[in-house]
């Protein structure tokens, strides 16, 4: 521990939010060893880049920022270098980047990232390269120690892994099968996290709504919810993804009677056509996903709904990309993901033949966006004038005056107010919309 005084890490973080969950315990057990986190990459002993490769792009940006710092291994030799994350679980890219990085430390896996401590050591007692990836997952490790980056919501992983197969998606290959959190271990996690002054959690899994699969006592998604709302001093619970073939109408009824459940679902259709729906293997149709959405809007209809879209699946024709934009236009939604249909090598439409051509998968891409912004930004101008709970995060990014933070339902406020007020809930009239975000002023917050 003391050899390690005065060192310092660096850490970038690309994906999801289960791999910022992964960081965090990274962090953890780094700081545990006595080491201090820096945000400048040029003065750290370690630098580890957690990856993702769910898109191309993602594992071009991890080869760029590998390669930036060979230099600075050059110039220091005993600079650290680790590379992990799902990136690393892939079918051969180890042995890629170790070719075209030989000088990168550690290589270390999704399923054994708490080996990193032992790892770490062995380098610097001389080892010359450490590279071990787990091709399946083994028991979840408990308790590993972790440094939140906020000190007023934490991811909370309820679920690892994914069984569903999506056949554009890459995930349940390097994420290994699904495998639920016992509830108690969760409820003792959240009661600890409160007790710290905690306020949100976000409960995360590929696919929360088959939680609990395989556990004994029985228990299942909306049981979970029902103990977790339970959590005296927890004001605000949160989760994602829901898989919408998953999502049953009791955790829509316990959501609705729910106390710190928020009325935000975010529930990812990918398309809007039955035929693209089908051949990604999602298992429900266009009707299904609507019929689910008037379910939700029956039920809790302050709710807020997000998705995920794919645009340029093999096969997509102007039809089916028009059924996607139909669909957008029905559900109103609050915020969406859109992205271009990446290939994948290792996933069934990575072979498909009929794929689309990258200027067609743009230009929908373009059109997408832009109607899903004009329903954001109309959605949010609705807000106007009205009074909503912020939970204040801390300082906004872009005006030092103002502190920042979100509502209930997930939208980011900007507003005038007292700064003794961050971690705790304010109401805040809103004054206008700012297209993607609100500007206000608290209420009454001291
Ligand atoms: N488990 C979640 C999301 C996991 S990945 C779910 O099922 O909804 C997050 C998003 O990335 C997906 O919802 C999908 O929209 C997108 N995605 C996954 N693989 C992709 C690929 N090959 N190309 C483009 N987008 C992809
Ligand atoms: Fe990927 Fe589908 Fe699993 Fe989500 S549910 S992680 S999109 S395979
Ligand atoms: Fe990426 Fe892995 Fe998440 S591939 S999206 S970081 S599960």
């Amino acid at each position: 521990m003391k050899d390690n005084k005065n060192k310092t890490y660096f850490i970038e973080t690309w994906g999801c939010q289960m791999n910022e969950e992964d960081s965090e315990k990274i962090s953890g057990m780094l700081k545990n060893m006595g080491y201090v986190r820096t945000i400048i990459r040029e003065e750290a002993d370690v630098i580890i880049f957690n990856t993702c490769c769910v898109r191309e792009n993602a594992e071009q940006k991890v080869f760029g920022n590998i390669g930036a710092i060979k230099a600075l291994k050059r110039k220091n030799p005993k600079l650290i270098i680790v590379v992990s994350g799902c990136m690393i679980q892939q079918k051969g890219m180890a042995e890629t980047i170790v070719k075209k990085f030989p000088f990168v430390d550690i290589l270390i896996g999704t399923h054994n990232s708490y080996k990193f401590p032992e790892y770490l050591n062995r380098i610097k007692n001389g080892e010359k390269q450490i590279i071990d990836i787990w091709k399946q997952e083994g028991e979840i490790v408990e308790g590993l120690p972790i440094d939140r980056l906020s000190s007023v919501k934490a991811f909370v992983t309820i679920m690892y892994g994914c069984n569903n197969f999506c056949t554009y998606c890459i995930v349940p290959y390097v994420r290994g099968r699904e495998r639920s959190r016992k509830p108690e271990d969760i409820e003792k996690e959240i009661k600890e996290l409160v007790a710290k002054g905690y306020k949100e959690v976000t409960l995360l899994g590929q696919n929360v709504n088959s939680y609990g699969k395989g556990l004994e006592p029985k228990i299942n998604f909306a049981d979970l919810l029902r103990r977790i709302d339970k959590i005296e001093g927890l004001e605000r619970i949160k989760f994602m993804t829901s898989h919408p073939k998953d999502l049953s109408e009791e955790v829509i009824d316990v959501i609705s009677k729910g106390r710190a459940l928020c009325e935000q679902i975010h529930l990812p259709v990918q398309s809007g056509s039955s035929k693209m729906l089908k051949n990604m293997n999602r298992h429900y149709t266009k009707d299904q996903y609507l019929d689910l959405i008037k379910k939700i809007k029956e039920k809790i209809p302050n709710a807020s709904i997000s998705t995920d879209i794919i645009v340029g699946f093999p096969g997509e024709t102007e039809e089916d990309f028009m059924e996607t934009l139909e669909l957008v236009k029905t559900v109103e939604y609050d915020s969406a993901f859109t992205f271009l249909y990446s290939k994948r090598k290792g996933t069934p439409a990575f072979e498909y033949e009929n794929q689309v051509d990258e200027k067609t998968k743009h230009d929908r891409f373009n059109r997408l966006v832009e109607t899903i912004n004009s329903i954001v930004i109309k959605k949010n101008q609705t807000f106007e004038g009205r009074n909503v709970e912020v939970l204040v995060e801390g300082i906004s990014k872009n005006d030092e005056n103002k502190l920042t933070g979100r509502t209930r339902d997930g939208r980011l406020v900007n507003f005038e107010g007292n700064i003794n007020s961050i971690g705790k809930l304010v109401n805040v009239r809103i004054i206008r919309s700012q297209g993607f975000s609100l500007l206000g002023e608290a209420i009454c917050d001291n």
